[in-house]
């Protein structure tokens, strides 16, 4: 099976809840590895820009508006199969159609506040990727946003030295 990435997001719903690292806890018993992490807070246009695909539909609005709520976790996850398997622990968009187990049905409420978001295709893993973390910060941690959305490289790349940090890593 090859190993993938995914882009998660905890919600503001979860955040605030303080169920981030009950969240966190379940990827991790799951087999996916958080790689890239950022914590941050959308503002309206960005959550807009963010579910673009979304547009015109009638939760448009309310989505956004609860996108923009409050802070979010934004997340790359690699794992083996990490795009279904990420879909397959999230569970059904309604949280509460959601199966017993899943992250939506143990931490979210509704159909619009579901506690998480995970990328649906590679193509939105990179895009989605793309908008909370920059090629740089990605290849600082070792990721090639190019291979984001492919397959993860066997070995991991060697990562550039960030600014200010030794050129070459300490052996450990
Ligand atoms: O997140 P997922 O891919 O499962 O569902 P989606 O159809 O891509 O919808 C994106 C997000 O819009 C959902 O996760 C909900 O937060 C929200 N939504 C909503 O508020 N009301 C709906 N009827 C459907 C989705
Ligand atoms: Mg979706």
């Amino acid at each position: 099976m090859a190993i993938e990435y995914t882009l998660a997001m905890v919600k503001p719903d979860a955040v605030g809840k303080g169920s981030t690292w009950h969240i966190i806890q379940d990827m991790a018993s799951s087999g996916l590895k958080p790689v890239a992490v950022r914590m941050t807070r959308l503002s309206k246009e960005q959550a807009k820009i963010f579910y673009a695909v979304h547009t015109g539909k009638k939760f448009f609005e309310g989505l956004t508006d609860f996108m923009s709520s409050g802070p979010i976790m934004a997340l790359v996850l690699e794992g083996e199969n990490a795009i279904h398997k990420y879909r397959d622990l999230m569970g059904a968009t309604d949280s509460k159609k959601a199966a017993p187990g899943t992250l939506r049905q143990k931490f979210g409420t509704d159909v619009s506040q579901n506690a998480v978001h995970g990328s649906d295709s590679p193509e939105n893993v990179r895009r989605e990727a793309g908008f909370f973390f920059s090629g740089t910060e990605l290849a600082i941690l070792g990721l090639n946003i190019d291979a984001i959305g492919a397959s993860a490289p066997a070995t991991a790349p060697t990562a550039p030295a960030a600014p200010g940090a030794p050129a070459t890593p300490a052996k450990h």
